[in-house]
């Protein structure tokens, strides 16, 4: 089950590093992991459907846990003042502005694989 875009070419596609994380399983239906890397946490999200979603985890509003936000479809709400993000862009929804970054992630066989390729060294 593939839950990132698909690349765009060979060439992305070669330029990916995927690495394993967790089991699915290891995160809870409709909520979040916490993955520390090099360049800050990245929160990575489990729908209710089991796709899977990797964001910044510090909303684009007041910093924000959105690990500890709330899954809802394929968004999350930000714990503190409510904004709601898409995550599959990543994008702010309804009125709000902002944008948190996304990352290339996957179920492969019952684990969780992100492309560390934009991460840094994943701790
Ligand atoms: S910090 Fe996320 S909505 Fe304010």
């Amino acid at each position: 089950m593939t839950h990132a875009p698909a690349p765009a070419t060979f060439e992305e596609a070669d330029a990916m590093s995927w690495i394993d994380i967790a089991a699915l399983d290891d995160i809870p239906l409709r909520g979040a992991r916490k993955l520390r890397t090099a360049h800050g946490c990245v929160a990575v999200f489990r729908t209710g459907a089991d796709t899977v979603h990797a964001l910044d985890d510090r909303c684009p509003h007041r910093g924000g846990p959105l690990s500890e936000g709330i899954v809802h479809g394929t968004s999350v709400t930000c714990p503190l003042h409510n904004w709601v993000f898409d995550l599959n862009t990543g994008a702010a929804q309804g009125a709000d502005e902002g944008k948190v970054a996304t990352y290339p992630c996957r179920v492969e066989g019952g684990r969780v694989l992100i492309d560390a390729t934009r991460l840094g060294a994943a701790a």
